[in-house]
Formats: structure tokens, C-alpha cells, sequence
């Protein structure tokens, strides 16, 4: 088979694609890739900057979508199923892959696979983001940094269906603005100046929740741009650098400032997974929320489509097509 492999932290160039042997799939789901998602996690990776780092060489790729070759007796899913696949940190990023049975989920019709291949980690880490630790309510306002990428347009998606009747996105350029508008956004600003542009659109209010997966400098801004009683959602730091938050700020309007770390909180709390799964399962076949619209790149494009996070060019969830 075809897979993608890292044999040297020198970041996205490293990227290479190599024939590989296929997995042995005694008691596992075994399925034929046919995308494979890109986040930002698997830029770091390639830079040896993660938490988790991979013994050298390895595949990159937390997820995949594709369609059952065999299953073992007993398992919720047959041959032929299509599937979306966690394989959490990597090894997602090969033409066939085999996993326990519990990181297999079955797609919704409305879901294509290379929709599917970039679903599972964003959408579950939003709803998670949104709900159990955002307490989002009917009605609500909310920000979105980042709103053109992975994380930015699956919250952009979620969000209305979830409740919220305004959801701002911020942006670095006009071209993204488009996507996050194609993706759900009421409204888009630019980075640059976002604090103002928010207190105008709000008429001085702010907003109830700000989800960030950029951190660096706009955290005293986004601070500052939440209502009382607001929640910045910390979820990422794309921008680089981890902020400091001073805390008399959390007093003087009565905001909080919450971590969102989904992975820890699913490995943690079993069952917790199947229920987020059954819930964005219904909201995607209700069609209360719409599938992904990704940027596809072909499997030889695998370097491209990892620079692509790398230097913010990406328009929308990234996805490598892994077979014609
Ligand atoms: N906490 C959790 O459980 C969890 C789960 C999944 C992912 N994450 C984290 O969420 C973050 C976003 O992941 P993603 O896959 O959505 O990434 P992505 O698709 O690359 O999107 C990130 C966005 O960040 C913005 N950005 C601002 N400064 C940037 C910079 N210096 N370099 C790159 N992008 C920059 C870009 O938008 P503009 O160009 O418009 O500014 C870009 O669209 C990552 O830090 C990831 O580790 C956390």
C-alpha cells in the first residue's frame, strides 16, 4: 500500500509518499482508506514540536474515512460500511489501516468520505468546546478566531445548529472571510482590528463565548470583546505563542476562561465518545448540520497539503484523496 511517511522533523517538506506493508488485522476493523484528514497536530509533528512525538519514521494523520474490508465477529460494523476512523495521533495517513473496533464510526449517507475523513476530530472537539465546557444557550453570540480553518469552519457549522444566533468569525484576509461564510459565519472580521469590529457589531455588548484556537496575542482582545459573564474557550495555539492572562480581568466583568483539551477529556470519561458520536451522528442525518466542505489534495500533494496549515493558505478542513 501507499502511506505517507516522516523520517526526519524537517516539517511539511519531510513529508514523503512510500510503500509500506499493510497492517495485519487480527481482532481489529480493517478499511480501505480512501482520504485521510489534516490538522495542525500533524504540522507539529512533522517539527518534533508536539506532545506527542512519534518514534521516527512514522505515518501522520489522527483520522481517516474509507470503507470496511473485514470486520472481527461481533463488531458494530461490517464489510462495505463506510466509516469515519480515529486513529487519534497518527497512522492515518495510508491507504489501508486497522483499528479497534471502537474508533470506527459509521457515516451518515449525507457524509462523503472525504467529507468524513475530516469530521470526527473537529466536530467532536467543538461540540465538546460548545457545550460541555462552553454551556453554550439559545440565543447566543460567538466568536470564532481562526474560523477558515479545521477547527474555525467545523465551529462555524456547529454553532447556529447548536443554538448560538450570531457567530462572528475572525479572519487574516477576504478570501477567508468568503469560506467562513460558506461554512455558517453571520458575520467576518479581520484579525487586524477585530476587538473594534466586534464592539461595533455587538453595539458595545461583546460576545457570550469566544472559541480560540489561535491563542498568542489576541487573547487580551478577546477578553475584552466578551459580554458579562462571557467564556473565552481555549483550544489551540496556532499563532504560537501561549498567552498569560492577568486575572483581575476575570473579576472586573465576571468572565471565564476555560481549557478545552477533548482527547483527555474522551480518554478519560469512557462512553463519552459513543455519546458525542451519537449526537453529531443525528445533527448530520437531520441535516440540522451541514457535512465539511474540504480542501482536497491528491495523496502526492502530502507535503503541499501540510504547508498548506503551515502558512496559512488552507481554505477550510484540509484532506488528502489517498486512491482514485
Ligand atoms: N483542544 C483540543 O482538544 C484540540 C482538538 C483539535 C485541535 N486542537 C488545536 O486547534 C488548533 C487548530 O487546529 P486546526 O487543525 O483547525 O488548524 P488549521 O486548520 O491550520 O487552522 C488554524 C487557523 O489558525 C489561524 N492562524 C493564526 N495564526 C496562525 C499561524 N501563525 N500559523 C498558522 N495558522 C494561524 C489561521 O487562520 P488565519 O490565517 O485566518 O488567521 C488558520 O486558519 C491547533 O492548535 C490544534 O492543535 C485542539
Amino acid at each position: 500500500m501507499r502511506a505517507v511517511q516522516i523520517s526526519q522533523l524537517d516539517g511539511p517538506a519531510a513529508a514523503q509518499v512510500v510503500e509500506l506493508d499493510e497492517p495485519a488485522g487480527e481482532d481489529l476493523v480493517v478499511i480501505d482508506v480512501h482520504a485521510a484528514g489534516v490538522a495542525f497536530p500533524d504540522v507539529l509533528q512533522s517539527r518534533g514540536l508536539y506532545q506527542h512525538k512519534p518514534e521516527l519514521p512514522f505515518v501522520p494523520g489522527g483520522e481517516a474515512a474509507g470503507v470496511v474490508r473485514s470486520a472481527p465477529a461481533g463488531a458494530h460494523v461490517r464489510p462495505g460500511d463506510r466509516v469515519a476512523v480515529l486513529t487519534m495521533l497518527n497512522g492515518g495517513m495510508a491507504q489501508v489501516i486497522a483499528v479497534p473496533a471502537a474508533q470506527v464510526f459509521a457515516l451518515p449517507d449525507s457524509v462523503s468520505l472525504e467529507a468524513g475523513a475530516g469530521l470526527l476530530f473537529n466536530d467532536l472537539t467543538v461540540l465538546f468546546a460548545l457545550t460541555t465546557r462552553g454551556h453554550l444557550t439559545e440565543g447566543s453570540t460567538v466568536l470564532v478566531h481562526g474560523a477558515a480553518g479545521g477547527i474555525g469552519t467545523s465551529a462555524l457549522r456547529l454553532a447556529g445548529p447548536l443554538g448560538a444566533s450570531r457567530v462572528i468569525a475572525v479572519v487574516s484576509t477576504e478570501a477567508k472571510a468568503e469560506v467562513a461564510r460558506a461554512a455558517g459565519a453571520t458575520d467576518t472580521v479581520l484579525a487586524e482590528g477585530f476587538r473594534e469590529a466586534v464592539a461595533e457589531l455587538t453595539r458595545g455588548r461583546g460576545v457570550d463565548l469566544v472559541l480560540d484556537p489561535v491563542g498568542g496575542d489576541r487573547v487580551t482582545d478577546s477578553l475584552r470583546s466578551l459580554a458579562p459573564a462571557g467564556r473565552l474557550l481555549v483550544v489551540g495555539f496556532t499563532g504560537g505563542d501561549i498567552p498569560t492572562v492577568k486575572v483581575n480581568r476575570l473579576l472586573l466583568n465576571n468572565i471565564d476562561v476555560v481549557g478545552v483539551g477533548w482527547g483527555a477529556w474522551v480518554t478519560s470519561h469512557p462512553g463519552e465518545l459513543e455519546r458525542q458520536w451519537e449526537t453529531l451522528k443525528l445533527l448530520l442525518a437531520s441535516g440540522q448540520v451541514a457535512p465539511p466542505q474540504p480542501h482536497v489534495f491528491g495523496l502526492d500533494q502530502a507535503a503541499e497539503a501540510l504547508a498548506a496549515l503551515e502558512n496559512r493558505t488552507a481554505a477550510g478542513k484540509v484532506v488528502l484523496r489517498m486512491r482514485d
